[in-house]
């Protein structure tokens, strides 16, 4: 039986059988490419923390793992552009191999304002990992060199994306119903 929550999905565009599958082959291309090295996995908050626990378990690297939260909806729909760091790096980046990831790449603005961020900080190397990419929405010229799924212009939830702060803990990628967010 669908739970309330999931009675505003309007459908599943990614289930959690072929989430675990990419993920899968996502942590053994990361690993192939630092083999041998210590990476860090710096997870950008709220929305990545579902993926990042899947992805650093599928990839059997000596690494270390930190956090950074920021955010730019503010409740909306759409970037409002300004990228605010909600709760800052606990740790000295500098000379080591980033591997960011995102949930969601979307205008580019979040991953565009953290490259420069940690290229500031000292970071050796930078490479972006993203569960979902939303190219047709892009404003920013930046590319993930990993994504798991590319994603049509629809808002989606779950697997630790949000509307409002809601739906992050559906297990699935899904279509929210436009009538739970209003038609623009
Ligand atoms: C979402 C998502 C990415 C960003 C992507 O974060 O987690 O960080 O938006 O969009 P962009 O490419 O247009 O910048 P949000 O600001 O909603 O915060 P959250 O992760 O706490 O949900």
């Amino acid at each position: 039986m669908r739970s309330e929550m999931e009675q505003d999905i309007l459908k599943v565009l990614i289930t959690e059988e072929a989430l675990q599958k990419r993920i899968g082959e996502l942590g053994e291309a990361l690993y192939e490419k630092f083999q041998g090295r210590r990476p860090l996995f710096l997870g950008v908050l709220k929305g990545s923390f579902v993926f990042m626990a899947d992805l650093v378990r599928s990839c059997p690297l000596k690494s270390d793992v930190e956090f950074i939260a920021v955010s730019s909806y503010e409740n909306a729909t759409v970037s409002s552009g300004r990228v605010k760091i909600n709760h800052d790096l606990q740790q000295d980046i500098s000379g080591r191999d980033l591997i960011i990831v995102e949930d969601i790449l979307d205008s580019g603005n979040t991953l565009a304002f953290l490259k420069d961020y940690f290229l500031t900080k000292g970071a050796a190397s930078i490479t972006l990992v993203t569960l979902l990419d939303k190219p047709s929405r892009r404003t920013k010229a930046i590319a993930a060199d990993f994504a798991g799924f590319q994603v049509p212009d629809e808002f989606v939830v779950g697997y630790g994306l949000d509307y409002c702060q809601e739906y992050r803990n559906i297990p699935y990628i899904g279509i929210l119903k436009p009538e739970v967010y209003g038609t623009p």
